[in-house]
């Protein structure tokens, strides 16, 4: 596990402007079953000291002053695993609603579920519905669950949105653009994300906010995510503000 503040880690005394500290920030969690296997426990486990992980970063997150971040908690992909492992993340996610909710509700953080509601059970859908409602009207710090989530998903199902608005007259074809598309969806209220970080040796992005990811900055960590922590966070972050951003520009002083 890693630990460390911001500031006896230098990034308070980094250069601070608008483009040094990311808004939002995107976490593929990666890396927890492997992270059990090599310390001789079950997969499950693995997940369990994953929350733990998460706790740690929302907390780093908040305390960083970042604005958004959204984590990739559960994909539509991820119901290939067994049985018993999706069952022990529907768990998980239960008993983080249960035991994080009225501390979030106090720091005043905002939670947003992004995701379809197709295929979760009853209990998931009615815990994820109370954490939504009961925290929005928090301001301070906005956290987006990624949870039956996957991006091509996610766009396939704004598009059947906007076609059923063009179908009804609400909305001509003509005039569907970038921003139209932006809007219908999930995360129609986050900016996109600055940086997408993605634990566990993998690069790859994994159908996490593909559309949303166009001009991310992508950081790959060869840590496993049950041992993230604050000093990882850190450390994304200075890579982030030590990068170029051009969104398809030129260099600045290259015109
Ligand atoms: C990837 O590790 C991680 C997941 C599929 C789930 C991430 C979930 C959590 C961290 C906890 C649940 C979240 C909430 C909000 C309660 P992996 O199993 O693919 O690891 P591996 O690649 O080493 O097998």
């Amino acid at each position: 596990m890693t630990t460390g503040s911001a500031s006896s880690h230098g990034l308070a005394s980094q250069p601070s402007g608008p483009s040094d500290l990311p808004r939002h920030i995107g976490i593929i969690m990666d890396g927890n079953g492997r992270w059990a296997t090599g310390h001789g426990m079950p997969r499950a486990i693995g997940h369990e000291r994953g929350v733990e992980a998460l706790r740690r970063t929302v907390k780093a997150a908040q305390k960083l002053g970042l604005e958004f971040l959204t984590v990739y908690s559960f994909s539509t992909e991820n119901w290939r695993r067994p049985v018993s492992e999706v069952s022990a993340l529907f768990a998980l996610l239960k008993t983080f609603v249960k035991q994080d909710l009225e501390r979030l509700k106090r720091e005043g953080v905002r939670i947003s579920v992004f995701g379809t509601r197709e295929g979760l059970p009853e209990d998931i859908l009615a815990l994820l519905d109370k954490a939504v409602s009961e925290t929005a009207h928090n301001s301070a710090f906005n956290l987006g669950i990624a949870f039956n989530y996957g991006g091509r998903e996610e766009i396939a199902r704004a598009a059947r949105r906007l076609a059923l608005d063009v179908a009804d007259g609400k909305l001509q074809a003509d005039d569907i653009d970038e921003a139209t598309i932006g809007r219908a969806l999930d995360t129609h209220a986050f900016p996109d994300p600055d940086v997408i970080i993605r634990t566990g040796e993998e690069h790859r992005l994994s159908n996490f906010l593909i559309w949303q990811a166009a001009y991310s900055e992508l950081i790959f960590l060869n840590v496993l995510w049950p041992d993230f922590g604050e000093l990882d966070l850190i450390r994304a972050i200075q890579t982030f503000a030590s990068r170029e951003r051009r969104f398809g520009g030129l260099k600045s002083g290259a015109a």
